[in-house]
């Protein structure tokens, strides 16, 4: 009778040992059938353990290698060690603002009559763990372009995704104190209503050309990113 305790995973765990069951590791056992429906719950536990979450970034600005775009990018290099990382820059994907005509109510599969690139966005989301809301200030607001894809949010479709944390970053020109509250307020408000828990922001003042964002304002972005679990 095999000991089972005696046997751990190899030494490469976690993704050398899924291959490995399967073949020539020398350090795994491959004649036993018990012993590799050991290995494999091992593998498993551990594939599990280090389970990358999907992180989407909504991005809202128009502005080409803007600040928005920099502090995406910051984001992206520190979570992308430990996550899958998408970006969705919403300004070049055509969505139709949402009319309010709550027919996704009752359509089958409460489908926005709307045929356009929200589509995307929608299949994008449902895979999302978290997602990241990115935007220039516009008059105390985020772009049009991203609200027009919150908005689109309306259909109960998104009772369907599995998002359970959001973030935000936001750049602005102002170094007014004030200048994010509104956008805060519904950022809480959002996240109180679909019970989300609070994925980190990174809010940045003083930055209107492209390219005013400093060092430490995308080191702020890059920890965000890092500091994803
Ligand atoms: C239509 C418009 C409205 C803006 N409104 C504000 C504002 O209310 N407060 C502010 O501080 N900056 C405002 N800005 C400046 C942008 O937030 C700022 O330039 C930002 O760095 C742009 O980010 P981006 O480079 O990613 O596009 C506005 C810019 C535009 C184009
Ligand atoms: S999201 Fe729903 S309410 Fe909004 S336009 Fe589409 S179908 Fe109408």
């Amino acid at each position: 009778m095999t000991d089972f305790s005696t046997i751990t995973a190899c030494g490469e765990c976690c993704t050398g040992c899924a291959k490995k069951i399967e073949g020539s590791c020398p350090g795994c056992i491959v004649a036993d059938a018990n012993v590799i429906e050991h290995l494999t719950k091992l593998r498993d536990e551990c594939l599990s353990s280090h389970r990358k979450s999907k992180i989407l970034v909504l991005a809202g600005s128009p502005r080409k290698e803007g600040n928005t775009e920099k502090l995406v990018e910051a984001f992206v290099k520190g979570a992308a060690g430990n996550h899958a990382v998408e970006v969705i820059s919403v300004t070049d994907h055509k969505v139709n603002p949402c009319v309010g005509c709550n027919s996704c109510f009752t359509r089958e599969g409460h489908e926005c009559f709307q045929k356009d690139d929200m589509d995307e966005i929608y299949a994008k989301l449902k895979e999302a763990d978290v997602l990241i809301v990115a935007s220039p200030v516009y008059f105390y607001g985020i772009s049009a372009q991203l609200k027009a894809v919150i908005d689109r949010l309306h259909t109960p479709m998104r009772n369907e995704f599995r998002v359970k944390k959001l973030g935000l970053i936001l750049v602005g020109a102002a170094q007014l104190p004030e200048l994010f509250d509104s956008i805060l307020t519904q950022y809480d408000l959002i996240l109180n209503f679909f019970h989300l828990a609070e994925a980190g922001k990174v809010l940045v003042r003083g930055a209107r050309e492209k390219g005013d964002v400093t060092e430490e304002d995308l080191e702020k972005a890059f920890l965000l990113g890092q500091s994803i679990n």
